[in-house]
């Protein structure tokens, strides 16, 4: 079937949520690209307009209701634009999108499709050419975009899903719904992927799952994968997110710590410092197991930096458990946290629980939350100082233009003026000062020679 556009026709892609839609997002650019579609990204310029949606907490979907009901003005001028939902608000509110609860902004959808569904695009856009709306929504236990080339921007780091779906069925969340089922990529596919960003002179890969431990193909589980990847180029660091804290594996902590080219860097989600409430949460481990698991981390990798995701206000959440958190907090001193209120999402199993806990007190123990973060984000960040880190230069400053940023292995960000460095490449950087989220420094002349150097 011919699914190429009348003319090259120019797509704009808004992604949200998590690096998974990142990636998919490129993705959906690599299935275009073969068909000739163009890119840009002047909403102006565009002749199709695809928003890639994340239904994790309600608000995430209120923006993108927000988002549509600019589409819709857009669309009111230029009547030909094709609009499109992509990701797990697609997923999640199928035909619901363009119906009633979106006050009217849906309508001007054309095409709805899922996680799973995206070898369909190009179809879609043939068929809303035609005038015909189009809706693609079906899960699969199969489907891994493993033989799809991503059509990345940067040429410096790269997202590589290495499996999609999650069954860990935690009672907040919808990713078990969104997304589907667990299934991986083969290593085969994964390893050639990085020997090919590693020709083209990528310098990072993050290899990106929502429960990057449960990834296995055959005999080959997730040390193994990281491993095989890590030994692809050792000038390219290896990154991964996210581990859930039941399945990190001490095999994969000896890897983790036995290649130089793995950043020592893990974002472990905790979620609460409350047994009670973790068991609610169908977490499937306790406060102890976690505590003893970051204890393993920290003595094979004293350097290491962690950071976590929290909720505040889960269903019955007491004023004690709520302690419990802020003391986990101070007793792991995490790098960095994502914070945020529970918010519930209909059909996940938290949903049926009593969302008893009041918004203005899980306001007030959100801000002790991240006021308590910051406290120790900002202090670890201050030990810092004085001392010198390899960092790989990214891109421009987001405040200046006359800055680089660049990343150490720990993930901290750095900020040092551009002189005559280049993104992409690997320098040492010594810190003279620092803030909560970010570290300022000064380049040493000699160039860094590699990740493992
Ligand atoms: N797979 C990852 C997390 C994916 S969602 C993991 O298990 O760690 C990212 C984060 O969003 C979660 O860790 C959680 O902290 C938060 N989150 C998910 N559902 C939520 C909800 N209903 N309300 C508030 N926060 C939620
Ligand atoms: Fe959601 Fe839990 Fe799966 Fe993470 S592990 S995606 S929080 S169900
Ligand atoms: Fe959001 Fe879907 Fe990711 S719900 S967090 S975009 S998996």
């Amino acid at each position: 079937m011919i699914v190429k556009a009348p003319k090259p026709k120019k797509v704009y892609v808004e992604t949200y949520g998590c690096q998974m839609n990142i990636a998919d997002t490129e993705v959906v650019q690599g299935l275009l690209a073969k068909e000739e579609y163009e890119f840009t990204t002047s909403i102006e310029q565009a002749d199709v307009i695809f928003v890639n949606t994340c239904s994790v907490r309600e608000n995430a979907e209120q923006r993108i209701y927000g988002r549509l009901g600019e589409f819709k003005k857009l669309k009111k001028k230029r009547p030909e634009i094709v609009i499109g939902v992509m990701g797990c608000m697609a997923e999640r509110l199928r035909s619901k999108i363009t119906g009633e609860r979106a006050n009217g902004v849906g309508q001007a959808v054309d095409i709805i499709v899922g996680p799973d569904e995206y070898r369909k695009v190009p179809e879609l856009l043939y068929n809303a050419w035609h005038g015909e709306k189009g809706i693609a929504v079906q899960l699969s236990r199969v489907e891994t975009y493993d033989d799809v080339l991503p059509l990345r921007t940067s040429g410096v780091s790269a997202w590589i899903s290495v499996m999609r779906g999650c069954d860990k069925f935690c009672t907040f969340c919808v990713v078990p719904f969104t997304r589907g089922r667990e299934r991986s990529r083969t290593v085969a596919s994964v390893v050639a992927e990085v020997e090919q960003l590693s020709a083209q002179g990528f310098r990072e890969v993050t290899l990106l799952g929502q429960n990057v431990n449960s990834f296995r193909d055959g005999q080959n589980d997730f040390s193994d994968l990281l491993q095989l990847v890590a030994e692809v180029d050792s000038r390219i660091r290896v990154r991964f997110t996210t581990s859930h804290p039941q399945d990190m594996s001490d095999k994969l902590i000896e890897t983790i710590s036995g290649h130089k080219n793995i950043c020592k860097f893990i974002h472990l989600p905790v979620q609460s410092g409350s047994d009670r409430i973790l068991e609610k949460m169908n977490r499937t481990y306790t406060r102890e197991h976690y505590l003893n698991l970051l204890g393993k981390i920290r003595a094979a990798m004293p350097e290491a930096n962690l950071s976590t995701d929290i909720i505040a206000g889960f269903p019955s959440e007491t004023e004690d458990d709520h302690k419990m958190t802020l003391d986990l907090i101070d007793h792991v001193g995490y790098d960095g946290a994502f914070m945020f209120k529970y918010s519930p999402r209909e059909n996940t199993p938290a949903f049926k629980m009593e969302d008893d806990v009041s918004d203005e007190i899980k306001t007030r123990r959100i801000s002790e939350i991240i006021e308590r973060q910051s406290a120790i984000s900002e202090q670890r960040n201050a030990g810092t100082v004085g001392k010198s880190f390899e960092v790989l230069i990214e891109g421009e400053s987001k405040k200046s233009s006359t800055d680089w940023v660049g990343r150490t292995d720990g993930n901290k960000m750095v900020i040092f003026p551009k002189g005559e460095f280049e993104i992409g490449e690997y320098r040492i950087a010594t810190i003279s000062r620092s803030n909560s989220a970010t570290l300022f420094g000064t380049i040493q002349e000699q160039a860094g020679e590699s990740a493992a150097a």
